[in-house]
C-alpha cells in the first residue's frame, strides 16, 4: 500500500438482502482490496451488474461496507461524511439535478455549502457552464434542458468545487459522439491540472482508453480480472493488444 494512496480498499465485501422476505442474500462486492495513488486517473469497467455502481456508491460513502474497510484520503468515507464535503465530486450516472433550482444554482450548489460567497459562487459556476458549453442557459431550469445538457450541468457541478476527489459514473454516456469527445479532452485536462484523483466507471473499452492512466476490469462480484496501466506515450500496438485483453476480460458480453 503506497504512502500516498487516496483510496484504500481492504477486503471489503457489500452484501445485500434479497426477496420480500429478505431472506437470501446477495454480495455485490466479495473480497475487494484496491489501492488508488493520488492523482492517479481509474477507469473501472465490467459488465452491467458485475458491482461496479456499488464499489463506486463505498468509495463515496454513499453505502457502508458489510465487512473489510474502505478509506478515501485517510478517512472513513461513510462514518466521516460531512469531513468530505467539498473534497469529493460525484457525476452519477443520471443527472440528480435539483428542479427547483436553476443551472446556475445547481452548479453553484457545491460552493454554496463550502460557504463561498454569493457572488464569488456565481462567478465560478458560470465559467463552470460556459466551459462546458452550456452559455446562455444559466437562469433554464432543468426541465427546460436536453438530457445531455443536464448532464453537463452535473458535470459543470462536479468540477466547481475543484475537488480533491472526482468520481464519475458512466458520467459521459448519454452524450452525442462530438459533445462527449470534447467533455472527455476537458475532463483529462481537469484531472491534470488540478492534480485530483479520479475515478470513472464506464462501459465503453474505448473511453477506458482515452481516459484511463489505469484500466481495470471487473467481474461478479465486484473483483478484478484485469489491470492495465498505460500512459499517452503507450504505443499503438501496446494499445491494441490491451483491448484485446480486456475484451477477452469481459467475457465477450457485446460491451463496445
Ligand atoms: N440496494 C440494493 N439492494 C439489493 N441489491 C442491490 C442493491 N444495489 C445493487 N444491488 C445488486 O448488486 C449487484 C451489483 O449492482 P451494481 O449496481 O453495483 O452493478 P453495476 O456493475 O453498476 O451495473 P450497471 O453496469 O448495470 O450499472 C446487482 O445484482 C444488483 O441487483
Ligand atoms: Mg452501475
Amino acid at each position: 500500500m503506497s504512502a500516498a494512496a487516496a483510496i484504500t480498499l481492504d477486503r471489503v465485501a457489500k452484501r445485500f438482502e434479497r426477496g420480500a422476505a429478505g431472506d437470501s442474500e446477495l454480495y455485490a462486492v466479495r473480497e475487494l482490496s484496491l489501492s488508488v495513488g493520488a492523482g492517479e486517473l481509474v477507469a473501472i469497467l465490467g459488465p452491467t451488474g458485475c458491482g461496479k455502481s456499488t464499489t463506486f456508491n463505498l468509495i463515496a460513502g454513499l453505502i457502508r461496507p458489510s465487512s473489510g474497510s474502505v478509506r478515501v484520503m485517510g478517512h472513513d468515507p461513510y462514518d466521516e461524511f460531512d469531513w468530505f464535503r467539498g473534497k469529493i465530486g460525484i457525476v452519477f450516472q443520471s443527472d440528480r439535478l435539483m428542479p427547483w433550482r436553476s443551472a446556475l444554482d445547481n452548479v453553484a450548489l457545491g460552493l454554496e455549502l463550502n460557504k463561498c460567497p454569493r457572488e464569488e459562487r456565481r462567478a465560478i459556476a458560470r465559467a463552470w457552464l460556459e466551459r462546458l458549453g452550456l452559455k446562455g442557459h444559466a437562469d433554464d431550469f432543468p426541465h427546460a434542458l436536453s438530457g445531455g445538457m443536464r448532464q453537463r450541468v452535473g458535470i459543470a457541478r462536479a468540477f466547481a468545487v475543484r475537488p480533491a476527489l472526482l468520481l464519475c459514473d458512466e458520467p459521459f454516456s448519454g452524450l452525442d459522439a462530438v459533445t462527449g469527445d470534447a467533455l472527455r479532452r476537458e475532463f483529462v485536462d481537469l484531472v491534470r491540472e488540478t492534480g485530483c484523483t479520479g475515478i470513472f466507471i464506464t462501459h465503453s473499452i474505448e473511453e477506458a482508453l482515452q481516459l484511463g492512466r489505469r484500466i481495470l476490469v471487473f467481474q461478479r462480484p465486484a473483483r478484478i480480472v484485469y489491470e492495465a496501466v498505460l500512459d499517452p506515450d503507450t504505443s499503438r500496438d501496446s494499445r491494441a493488444e490491451i483491448r484485446a485483453e480486456i475484451r477477452r476480460a469481459l467475457g465477450g458480453d457485446g460491451i463496445p
